[in-house]
């Protein structure tokens, strides 16, 4: 990850134009995870290029997988596996490594990895996870910062989840595809990327039922199987383009993206003022020229409620629309650093705990920002956009983890910007 590089906007041009929506990051490092448990070649489609899918890639290739990207397209060959230690450098540069716990327990009955470090948005622990674990009986002891886990006999069990976790649903799932018996998961998480894993964990072999509800079933089968897939959509990556769309008051259309899985977002900017129409699944137009008016109250929730990773960038847009908004976070405890940053820029943004208050302005000024995490930094490109002069946001290496190809996407659309 690239943190001597900074993005520079220059402000104040309207976006018009159109753009493709690359394949959800949430679902393809999950999915590459997944690759883990099968015995022949998987080939994925709309893979994005990021530096999150790159570290997946490093950790299958440290595994002993034969991996290889062509543009969108990754290869994994998982044939024979020599590892089953997560490197403790991997975890580090992305917390999410810890999905390949489950993988490696369902497919060589052993894990190790690293505590994973505390976080930007919040604690972010994984107990969840090892409690399922254990539960499948697995043995888990934690010593000098490592986590081991071995089993003789993985077997399927009845988990409830306290909160209805994204990653500890996608690591029991899993794990659970290859234990013996069934297991069931309560109280699962129901976001779009986990019925993108089933489907591709399905299209393997897996016998999973439930996915998108709050009670998934899996029966372990014997083996999975390669296959070719194809990610489905960053609904996160569309919410954030619709918001650089409308805080310049421009249009915007998004091509190749999924309508379904953006609803809860896109309901929020047509109570705006935005105008948005949907044509067939895969596209969507979003107008912003009549007058917008801020939404009064967001509250972030597991889906289908309102998205805790759209919170950022829908901040930015109402730091710049007539109107107050309480923001209300209810999935992690600090996720509102990018508050500071934009006030630099002269919102008026006020926060207290899981609560923050937005003050529409007429007027940003341009200033230089940080990156302070992912989509925290996507809510700074957003609000440069509409800044006056110019806008500066180092450690753009946030950035790139989860955007592909963000300055040409924007450049393409009108916007002046670059990497410096
Ligand atoms: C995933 C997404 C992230 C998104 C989040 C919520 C990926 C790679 N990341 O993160 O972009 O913001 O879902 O939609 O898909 N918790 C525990 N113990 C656990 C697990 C979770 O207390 O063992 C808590 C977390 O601290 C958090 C809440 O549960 O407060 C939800 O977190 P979770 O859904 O697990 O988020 P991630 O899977 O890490």
């Amino acid at each position: 990850m690239s943190f001597k590089q900074a993005i520079c906007i220059r402000g104040g041009k309207q976006l018009e134009g159109e753009i493709t929506v690359q394949g959800a990051k949430n679902s393809a490092l999950p999915i590459l995870a997944a690759a883990l448990l099968c015995k022949t070649q998987v080939t994925l489609y709309n893979c994005p290029r990021l530096t999150d899918c790159d570290a997946a890639m490093r950790i299958l290739t440290t595994l002993g997988c034969n991996c290889r990207r062509e543009g969108n397209c990754v290869t994994i060959n998982p044939s024979v596996i020599t590892g089953t230690a997560i490197p403790a450098a991997l975890m580090r540069e992305m917390r999410s490594s810890v999905i390949f716990s489950g993988a490696l327990i369902g497919r060589e009955k052993a894990c190790r990895l690293s505590l994973p470090g505390g976080c930007e948005i919040g604690a972010r622990p994984i107990d969840f996870h090892l409690a399922a674990f254990r539960k499948m009986g697995t043995e888990i002891t934690d010593e000098h910062g490592y986590l081991d886990c071995r089993t003789n006999k993985l077997c399927g069990a009845v988990i409830r989840l306290p909160l209805a976790s994204v990653g500890a649903t996608e690591n029991i799932m899993l794990a659970a595809v290859l234990a013996d018996g069934v297991t069931e998961i309560h109280n699962a998480a129901r976001e779009p990327e986990i019925v993108d894993l089933a489907r591709f964990l399905t299209k393997c072999g897996a016998k999973i039922s439930g996915a998108g509800s709050g009670l998934v079933v899996i029966e372990g089968v014997k083996e999975l199987y390669g296959c070719d897939y194809s990610i489905m959509p960053d609904r996160i990556a569309a919410a954030t383009y619709l918001c650089c769309g409308a805080i310049t008051r421009g249009e915007i259309m998004l091509s190749k993206a999924d309508i379904r899985s953006a609803e809860p977002f896109l309901s929020v900017l047509e109570q705006m003022g935005c105008s948005v129409y949907s044509f067939g699944e895969d596209s969507v137009y979003m107008n912003a020229r009549k007058k917008l008016k801020a939404p009064s109250v967001i509250r972030t929730a597991v889906h289908p409620g309102f998205p805790t990773d759209a919170q950022p960038v829908l901040m930015a847009l109402c730091s710049a629309v007539q109107g107050t908004t309480i923001f209300v976070e209810t999935i992690f405890e600090n996720r509102y650093r990018h508050a500071c940053e934009l006030a630099r820029l002269g919102a008026k943004i006020n926060v207290e705990g899981r609560v923050a208050v937005v003050e529409g302005t007429e007027r940003l000024s341009g200033a230089e920002l940080m990156a302070t995490d992912l989509r925290g930094g996507a809510a700074m490109v957003v609000a440069g956009l509409f800044a006056d002069g110019t806008t500066k946001i180092g450690n753009a290496g946030y950035i790139y983890r989860g955007y592909e190809d963000i300055e040409a996407h924007l450049k393409g659309v009108g916007a002046d910007i670059k990497t410096v």
